[in-house]
């Protein structure tokens, strides 16, 4: 079998941890240890054809990176160099952080370009999120009324977090792993 790949971008580590917790709640047998696009080559993301991807906020809603004020290299970095693949065929599913208090003009807002993205190279995008239980003013990353992937602010609800992981997990499981049988 196949295993669901989970990278993040991160400028101070909390999407690191968030994916960690992923990759806790699949376990190993079925994902794979999660990985920084500032270190990734495209070769070794492209193998996987079910994906967790998670990227924090900066800028102002930006896609993370140098541009949007970052120091490390992140998302906006890594993205050029995916070179226009094609992704038909596979499945993503997408988490995001953000902290409502201070950004609420713009919560989570930097999400929205990863489903831009991969939405657009051809991607199946799975996991949407509600907004219920948390309290902004604007969020670019909400779709349809809703985010288009789990939201995480570890700053004003690290309570929720664990259970809201739980959940997200439970509803993107399934879909990702039919991707990753082997083909008969
Ligand atoms: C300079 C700066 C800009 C930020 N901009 C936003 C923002 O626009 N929207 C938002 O929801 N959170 C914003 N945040 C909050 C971060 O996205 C949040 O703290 C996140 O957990 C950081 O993740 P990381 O530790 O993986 O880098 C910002 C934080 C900083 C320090």
């Amino acid at each position: 079998m196949n295993k669901i790949g989970i990278f993040f971008g991160t400028e101070s580590g909390t999407t690191r941890l968030i994916a960690k917790k992923i990759f806790k709640k699949l376990g190993e047998d079925i994902a794979a240890k999660p990985l920084n696009v500032n270190r990734v080559a495209p070769e070794e993301f492209l193998q996987y054809d079910a994906l967790i991807l998670g990227t924090p906020s900066y800028g102002v809603g930006d896609i993370p990176g140098r541009a949007a004020g970052c120091a490390e290299a992140n998302w906006a970095e890594f993205l050029p160099r995916l070179d226009g693949a094609d992704f038909t065929g596979k499945r993503v599913a997408l988490f995001g952080l953000g902290d409502q208090d201070r950004y609420k003009g713009r919560f989570a807002s930097s999400l929205v370009h990863l489903y831009r993205f991969f939405y657009g190279q051809g991607a199946d995008v799975v996991g949407r999120w509600n907004t219920e239980g948390y309290e902004f003013e604007h969020s670019a990353s909400v779709l349809d009324g809703r985010f288009v992937g789990l939201v995480i602010d570890q700053r004003q609800q690290p309570l929720l977090t664990e259970p809201r992981i739980d959940a997200w997990v439970e509803q993107v499981k399934a879909p990702l792993l039919e991707l990753c049988a082997e083909p008969a």
